[in-house]
C-alpha cells in the first residue's frame, strides 16, 4: 500500500508534504505547532481567533484591559452596539502574532492563517479586512478562511499588493457552498488556491445542521471533485474530518485529493496550545463522552466534549472586554439567553445557561473542549504511563506518523 509521502501538494510554486495541520482557535494551533508543519515539509495554520488575547498572552500587550477600561461603562447595558474594536490594536495584535511566528519559520513548508469569519466583531468587514490585510503585510504564506465563509472576502483584500501572490483558500463543506462562492467572486478573476472541503467528522464548527451524521466526507469530496472537472477548473482539494491515519489519507489521495488538512491528533502534543491537564481529558475521552450541540451563539454545532466545564455556565456576558462574536449590530445570542436566565431567576447569585455557552470567554479559558469525532481514538496513540496519564506525543512524530504509515497502523512513540 501506499504511503502519503508518495504524493506531493502542489500550491503554486511549491511542492510540499500533502499534509495541513488545520486552524485551531483560540491559540490551540499554536505558532509551535505550524512551525512544525512548516519545518517538516507540510502546512501549518496559526490562528486569529481573539487574537488581542493571544497577543497579551504570548507578547505582553494589554488589548484586552484597555478595551475593558473603554467600555466599562456599558457593563450592565444589553446593547453592545458601542463596544467596537479598536482597529489599530487589531492590526497591532495581528502583526505581532504573524510577524513572530514568520521569523521563526525553517524549513521548505508553509504556515498560513486561520480567519474564522464567524467571528463578526460588532463590524464584520472592517475587521475582516484589517485582520487579513495585516497579515499579509507581515509575511504570512496564505490565509484560510473558515466555514461561515462570507462570500465578499476575497474582494476585501483585492487592492492589496499580495493579493494575487500569497495564497489563498477557503474551507466547505458542500459542492454547494463552493458554487456560491466561486460565482461571487467571478468578478474578481481569483479563484481560491486551494479549498479545504471539511465533512461532518471534524472538529470545532460544523458546517452542517443537526443532521450532520447523514453526511460523509468521502461522498462532498467526489461531488466537489467532479463539480471542478466539469467547470475545468484545476484547483488544490484537501479533504478534512476524520481522517486518523497516514492510510485514511492515502484513501482520499487515491480519489483525487492534493492533501489532507487533520487537527485532532496533533491536540495532544506537547506543541499544541492546550494545557496539559486539558490534554489529558482528550486522551481519557471515550466515544460516548462526545458531543455535537447547538450551544456555539455562532448558530453552527460544534463538537465538543460533554463534560467541558464551560457547558451550562451562567457568567455574565464578557463583550466589553472581548465581544468576538457580536455581530454587525452587536448582538449575541449568549446575551439573550443569559437575560432571560436572569430574569427568570432574580434572587440567583449565579444562573446556569443551558442552551447557549459564552465562547468568547470560555474558549480563552480553554473551557470548552471542542474536538474532532475520533478524539476518543488518541488514547491508541501514546503509551499510558505509571502514573495513569497518558504520554504527550511530540508534533513532529504525529506528523511523521501521517507520512510514512502504511496498513492503517500507528506508530507509538518511543516510551518517555
Ligand atoms: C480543537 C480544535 C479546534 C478547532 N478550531 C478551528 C478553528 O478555529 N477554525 C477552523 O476553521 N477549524 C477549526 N477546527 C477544525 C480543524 O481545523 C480541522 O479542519 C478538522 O478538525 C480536521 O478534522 P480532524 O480533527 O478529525 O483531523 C478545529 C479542530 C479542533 C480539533
Amino acid at each position: 500500500m501506499k504511503r502519503l509521502d508518495d504524493f506531493r501538494l502542489r500550491l503554486g510554486r511549491h511542492e510540499l508534504v500533502p499534509i495541513m495541520i488545520g486552524g485551531m482557535g483560540v491559540d490551540i494551533s499554536t505558532s509551535d505547532l505550524a512551525l512544525e508543519a512548516a519545518r517538516l515539509g507540510g502546512v501549518g495554520h496559526i490562528s486569529d481567533a481573539m487574537i488581542k488575547t493571544v497577543s497579551d498572552r504570548r507578547y505582553q500587550t494589554k488589548y484586552v484591559k484597555a478595551k475593558m477600561a473603554q467600555y466599562k461603562y456599558n457593563a450592565e447595558n444589553s446593547d453592545k452596539s458601542d463596544v467596537k474594536f479598536n482597529l489599530d490594536h487589531l492590526a497591532e495584535a495581528t502583526r505581532l502574532h504573524v510577524e513572530s511566528t514568520m521569523s521563526r519559520k525553517t524549513g521548505p513548508g508553509m504556515v498560513f492563517i486561520n480567519c474564522m469569519e464567524k467571528l463578526t466583531m460588532n463590524a464584520p468587514k472592517e475587521t475582516l479586512k484589517v485582520r487579513m490585510s495585516t497579515a499579509l503585510d507581515h509575511g504570512i504564506d496564505g490565509i484560510t478562511l473558515a466555514a461561515g465563509l462570507h462570500l465578499g472576502s476575497f474582494a476585501l483584500i483585492e487592492d492589496h499588493p499580495r493579493f494575487r501572490d500569497a495564497q489563498l483558500g477557503i474551507i466547505v463543506s458542500s459542492v454547494r457552498a463552493l458554487q456560491l462562492f466561486l460565482k461571487k467572486n467571478a468578478r474578481l478573476n481569483r479563484l481560491p488556491d486551494y479549498i479545504v472541503v471539511e465533512g461532518p467528522l471534524a472538529g470545532g464548527h460544523l458546517g452542517f445542521g443537526m443532521d450532520w451524521a447523514e453526511h460523509d466526507l468521502a461522498t462532498i469530496v467526489a461531488e466537489v471533485l467532479q463539480y471542478l472537472k466539469n467547470e475545468h477548473l484545476d484547483i488544490p482539494v484537501l479533504p478534512a474530518g476524520g481522517i486518523f491515519t497516514g492510510s485514511d489519507a492515502v484513501r482520499f489521495m487515491e480519489m483525487g485529493g492534493a492533501g489532507v488538512q487533520v487537527a485532532t491528533r496533533f491536540t495532544v502534543t506537547k506543541e499544541c496550545g492546550l494545557p496539559d491537564e486539558v490534554k489529558q481529558e482528550y486522551f481519557k475521552a471515550g466515544e460516548d463522552d462526545i458531543e455535537v450541540n447547538q450551544i456555539s451563539p455562532t448558530g453552527y454545532p460544534m463538537r465538543m466534549i460533554k463534560s467541558s466545564p464551560g457547558i451550562g455556565d451562567g457568567i455574565r456576558p464578557n463583550c466589553e472586554a472581548y465581544g468576538y462574536l457580536l455581530d454587525a449590530s452587536g448582538k449575541c445570542a449568549y446575551i439573550e439567553a443569559w437575560n432571560r436566565e436572569v430574569a427568570a431567576h432574580p434572587d440567583a447569585k449565579r444562573v446556569s445557561v443551558q442552551d447557549k455557552t459564552c465562547l468568547c470567554t470560555h474558549m480563552r479559558n480553554f473551557e470548552i473542549w471542542t474536538c474532532g469525532q475520533l478524539t476518543w481514538r488518541l488514547k491508541d496513540t501514546t503509551h499510558r504511563t505509571p502514573d495513569g496519564s497518558y504520554q504527550l506525543l511530540n508534533a513532529a512524530h504525529v506528523f511523521r506518523d501521517y507520512q510514512f504509515s502504511t496498513d492503517d497502523s500507528i506508530a507509538l512513540p518511543e516510551p518517555a
